[in-house]
């Protein structure tokens, strides 16, 4: 049966987090430069927004560049912000087409001028679009974002705008970069890495974790698919038990 017409439609997740990993080891084993890599990773990323659109997923966000790898080589580093660039100017045209949103979050002081503006140029264009929203998680770090709130919060208190007492858990939510958006009910990472390296710490808290052994620059629809239709096998008790949230069959 075709993968797609697998995923019940009326439990879908309205926001899914991609962590796209895998690129350096694709190229490597093919006797290539890690960049090579990465530039065949945008078709992974165009696979994966047209298929999240097409069934409706509300928010994507996809971890594209990590505050920590910055430290990566500078030519590294030079050719990511590059093929950014290049990936925006190309794909703003799709993205109109396809009703999608583009959003960023991050410390995007850090990118280089270039590429800063045409994100912002993309922003701009798209902001009105309905469909998806498409987060790019750029010079991101969890810890980062989790610190600039706590700031946010710490100064709204000392100008008497918050009384501490009154700090919810909503307060937090709001002062990150994702207010407003539904917290990711699926996180999938590529290239059999188990961990969360630093990728929104607060909004995963009872996310459904999914790994698969695929390294980014393999990923297609019928992967993402996959991922869902596993998702969707899934118990999501939320501190309750099982016969809690069963309906009641007899
Ligand atoms: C993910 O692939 C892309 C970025 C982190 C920018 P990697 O570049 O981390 O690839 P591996 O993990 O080294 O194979
Ligand atoms: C995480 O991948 C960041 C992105 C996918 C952008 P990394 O490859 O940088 O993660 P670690 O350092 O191996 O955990
Ligand atoms: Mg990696």
């Amino acid at each position: 049966m075709e993968k797609k017409s697998q995923i019940d439609r009326e439990k879908l997740p309205r926001h899914i987090a991609v962590i796209m990993d895998g690129n350096g080891r694709w190229a490597k084993r093919q006797g290539h430069a890690r960049v090579f890599g990465h530039k065949h990773g945008v078709t992974a990323v165009r696979e994966t927004v047209e298929a999240a659109a097409e069934l409706g997923i509300q928010y994507l966000t996809l971890y594209a560049f990590s505050t920590e790898n910055w430290n990566r080589p500078k030519l590294e580093v030079d050719a990511l912000m590059e093929l950014l660039v290049r990936t925006i100017k190309n794909e703003v045209k799709t993205l109109m087409k396809n009703d999608i949103r583009l959003a960023v979050i991050g410390k995007t002081d850090m990118l280089p001028d270039r590429s800063r503006n045409k994100l912002a140029e993309a922003m701009e264009a798209t902001k009105h679009n309905k469909r998806m929203t498409l987060v790019l998680a750029l010079s991101y770090s969890s810890k980062w974002e989790i610190t600039e709130a706590i700031r946010a919060i710490a100064a709204q208190a000392k100008d008497g705008k918050l009384d501490p007492a009154g700090i919810t858990e909503q307060t937090v939510t709001d002062a990150l970069g994702t207010k407003g958006m539904p917290d990711p009910e699926l996180m999938i990472r590529t290239s059999g890495e188990q961990r969360i390296s630093n990728f929104l710490l607060w909004q995963l808290a009872y996310a459904e974790l999914y790994f698969t052994e695929t390294l980014w620059p393999d990923f297609r629809k019928d992967d993402l698919y996959d991922a869902i239709i596993d998702y969707q096998q899934r118990e999501r008790r939320f501190g309750k038990t099982s016969e809690q949230i069963k309906p009641i069959t007899n």
